[in-house]
């Protein structure tokens, strides 16, 4: 596609941005403007300190910003102007009234929606970018039916994939760009100019289409499955603890077997992430709405199970630590949900704070890109927590460590010098098994990563 198009996309988050970032690289020839109804947002996308750290970002934003990247405030405008929309608000668990708990909060969605309707002075594609429930576009094309004669809206399915951490690379080389619409010659009109756009940087045979439902029921099943996997592996860690067997050993071998795969069966603390749970609870709610009590049941074990894994880690602390954490001072090595992002949303570290202060332990917490969220997410709570951007600060004077994030400059401290500094007897718990735990026990320290043998100066 060489005409030139105005793209809109109407939430500047981590997907909005990101994805029309590389759009603009890709897309010289289109015009993309990206709005949002947070101001302050948008002014940061516009200055020099972006609002969130992903690697790459920060060098394709400067490249292609005021070139054919635009960071507004003024969505009406935006939406006249637009050929295509891309609607990537959030889509949080609803907090509220009927599926409280479990179901998609669609307000913000829907009121992109009506905006939509309420500027539009031309027909216009509208894609959606969000992770939304299944039969969503359907609502969409409803509310927008209202527009007056000769303004007509084709809705499309075009779920996004990408991890934080990975953004820019996952957006560079996707597995695959999912494109669903009606099946209608309208739907696939502009299906087609979807596809034409990712054309200019994706390999055709990775674009594929489907219809619209199957579209949007492939976002919420691949994080299910993806989820699933990792509390599969949590789940086995539990059994390696008490049988002596080693879960990476364990994960090796299985995931060398090429039905498996090795991918995504790393065991943790708990997965984070401000995805997995809530698209699962809402894979949860509609198995349920359609009486399908046995898959919904099926589906939630994957976060029972995770919520299970976080609880073991504070508890195993809890006993390593002789049953009291009272007034015991303890090092998180990170808060992010996972290494190369500042995001802390559903954080397993959220919760292995509040449980460990519930113990009356006080915290101190590093994180070479998440502190600023970190203290909003623990506000209320500043007496019994301090913040450190320097590890080797953050460990002295600690009775333990517990590693809550993978980020690879934990595994490359000096820990001889870390030893040194700590109240003994010095306890180190690994939630993410980066650490060498022979080096770490060779040096003195009382050694528990998940679902391997400790490594305790007491039990002999
Ligand atoms: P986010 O919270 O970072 O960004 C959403 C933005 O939308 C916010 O800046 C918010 O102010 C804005 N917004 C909300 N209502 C608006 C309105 N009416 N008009 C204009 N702007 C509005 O969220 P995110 O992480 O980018 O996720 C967005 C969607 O993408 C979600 O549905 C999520 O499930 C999905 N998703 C997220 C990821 C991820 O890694 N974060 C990956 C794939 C899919
Ligand atoms: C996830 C999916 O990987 C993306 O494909 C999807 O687009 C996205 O959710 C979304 O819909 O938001 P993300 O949550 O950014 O991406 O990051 P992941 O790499 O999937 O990690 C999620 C959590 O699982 C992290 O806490 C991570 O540490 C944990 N994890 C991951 C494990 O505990 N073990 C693993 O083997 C892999």
């Amino acid at each position: 596609m060489t005409s030139t198009k105005n793209i809109l996309c109407i939430g500047a988050g981590y997907v909005g941005t990101p994805t029309m970032a590389v759009i603009a690289r890709h897309c010289p020839h289109h015009r993309i403007t990206v709005v949002d109804i947070n101001a302050e947002r948008i002014a940061q996308w516009n200055s020099e300190a972006l609002p969130i750290y992903e690697p790459g970002l920060d060098e394709i934003v400067r490249a292609v910003r005021g070139r054919n990247l635009f960071f507004s405030t003024d969505i009406p405008a935006g939406i006249r102007e637009a050929d295509i929309i891309f609607v990537s608000v959030n889509t949080p668990t609803k907090q509220f009234g009927a599926g409280a708990g479990m179901a998609a909060d669609l307000q913000y969605w829907e009121k992109t929606a009506r905006e939509i309707l309420r500027h539009s002075q031309s027909s216009k594609i509208i894609v959606e970018k969000s992770t939304l429930p299944v039969r969503t576009a359907q609502a969409m094309e409803r509310i927008l039916q209202a527009a007056g004669d000769g303004i007509r809206f084709d809705v499309l399915s075009n779920p996004e994939f990408l991890a934080e951490g990975t953004a820019i690379d996952d957006l560079e080389n996707p597995d695959r760009v999912l494109i669903g619409s009606q099946e209608t010659p309208e739907g696939l009109a502009a299906r087609r100019q979807l596809v034409e756009l990712y054309a200019n940087w994706v390999p055709r045979e990775r674009i594929i289409t489907s219809n619209i439902w199957s579209s949007e029921l492939s976002k919420l099943v691949a994080n299910a499955f993806l989820a699933q996997r990792i509390s599969s592996i949590n789940a086995v860690s539990a059994l390696c603890e008490k049988t002596g067997a080693d879960v990476d050993e364990v994960a090796l071998a299985v995931g060398m077997d090429h039905r498996v795969g090795r991918h995504f069966l790393k065991t943790s603390v708990g997965f984070g992430g401000s995805c997995f749970k809530k698209d699962i609870l809402n894979l949860v709610y509609i198995c349920r709405h359609y009486g399908l009590t046995e898959a919904a049941d099926y589906w939630h074990g994957v976060l029972r199970i995770n919520d299970y894994q976080t609880e073991r880690f504070v508890l195993n602390m809890l006993a390593t630590m002789h049953n009291t954490l009272a007034d015991k001072q303890i090092a998180l090595f990170g808060f992010a949900f996972k290494a190369d992002t500042g995001d802390t949303r559903e954080s397993p570290a959220i919760q292995v704070a509040r449980r460990l202060l519930e113990e009356r332990a006080r915290l101190v917490i590093t994180d070479p890109k998440a502190l600023g969220n970190a203290r909003k997410d623990l506000a209320g709570l500043d007496g019994r927590v301090r913040y450190e951007e320097d590890p080797y600060a953050a460990a002295a004077g600690a009775d333990a460590i517990a590693v809550l994030t993978e980020w690879g400059l934990f595994r490359d401290l000096d820990y001889a010098k870390i030893f040194q500094a700590m109240n003994k007897p010095a306890f180190i718990f690994d939630g993410r098994n980066i650490l060498d735990h022979q080096a770490l026990f060779r040096l003195g320290f009382n050694v528990q990563a998940i679902g391997k043998p400790p490594l305790n100066r007491f039990m002999d």
